[in-house]
């Protein structure tokens, strides 16, 4: 029998100062696609951060297979795959030569980083423009590269820091796609604010807002929870700014018979009904994030 790494948070802290980014989160990953949704600031990148050990934490415990990943060093940087948000490209190389770079980094043997690379290149598509210089290439482009280099000896964590920043839409596609085709037995962690990114290839959201983890779950059970509680009213274009003065958090839907002004609420408001059809992880999002943004 196999058995699938497992990575336990407890009780994870971290304050910049007297700034608290991430207030005591609890969370086990087993294998699957998890998606970290929650807007800027919501403290993602402080969290992953703190799962690669490139931030150092202020209290709580990481523990990787039952033991701290702080006392297993390198030991669990082997089993780490990580691409961080801000593109640290190095302009000058070609993709290959900086796979082979990061290769070197990660003490992969240059006969298994050939094969490696080369099987990487295929998979991301970069084969053909792996001899051109990073400079030129473009951000879909760049993204999957940053990609390849975070599945560079195999990691079975494999943790994406808004993998999908500033992808036009056929890449963003792109992107999921190879991210749900590599995570076969592995833990994924998919931090990004943009709800559609994770819809469809999250087994599992991660709510964050402001340094909490307010849900954990399964998309299905996520939209159950809140299909009560989501409420719309059709509008003719002239009435949208009026109701969004009241609920500026609320969303805009283009449908057949015209447009419907979505809202998430504990009891249904005059005038608005029971949303029945459509419902998706961006009423999740509404309910537990977005009518607090707006507040
Ligand atoms: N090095 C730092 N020093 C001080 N404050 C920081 C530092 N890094 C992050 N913060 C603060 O911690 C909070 C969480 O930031 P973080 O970057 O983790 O959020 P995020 O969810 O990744 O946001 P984004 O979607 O913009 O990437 C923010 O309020 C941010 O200003
Ligand atoms: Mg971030």
């Amino acid at each position: 029998m196999v058995i699938f790494m497992k990575l336990e948070i407890k009780n994870l802290k971290k304050n910049y100062g007297q700034k608290t980014a991430l207030n005591g989160v609890s969370i086990t990953f087993e294998a699957g696609i998890y998606g970290i949704l929650g807007e800027n600031g919501a403290g993602k990148s402080t969290f992953l951060n703190l799962l690669t050990d490139n931030v150092a934490r202020t209290s709580g415990e990481v523990l990787s297979d039952g033991a701290d990943i702080l006392t297993l060093g390198k030991k669990y940087r082997r089993k780490l795959g990580y691409m961080p948000q801000q593109q640290g490209l190095y302009e000058q190389f070609t993709g290959k030569a900086f796979l082979f770079y990061m290769a070197s980094l990660k003490e992969i043997s240059l006969k298994e980083a050939k094969g490696q690379i080369q099987e990487l290149l295929l998979k991301v598509n970069l084969s053909d423009a792996a001899g051109k210089r990073i400079s030129r290439y473009s951000g879909g482009m760049k993204q999957r590269l940053l990609l390849a280099q975070a599945l560079l000896g195999k990691p079975e964590l494999i943790i994406l820091d808004e993998p999908t920043a500033g992808l036009d839409p056929k890449e963003r596609i792109r992107m999921r796609n190879l991210i749900t085709e590599v995570s076969k037995d592995k833990i994924v962690l998919f931090a990004t604010h943009i709800v559609s990114d994770i819809e469809c290839i999250a087994d599992y959201v991660v709510l964050l807002h402001r340094g909490e983890a307010l849900r954990i779950d399964t998309p299905a059970n996520l939209i159950d929870e809140v299909k009560s509680r989501i409420f719309e009213r059709q509008c003719k274009k002239e009435e949208i700014d009026e109701v969004r003065t009241k609920y500026p958090y609320g969303n805009v839907l283009q449908k057949r018979d015209g447009l419907v002004y979505r809202i998430a609420e504990e009891r249904q408001p005059e005038g608005f009904l029971p949303a029945k059809e459509d419902l998706s992880l961006e009423d999740v999002y509404m309910f537990h994030i977005g009518r607090k943004i707006a507040d």
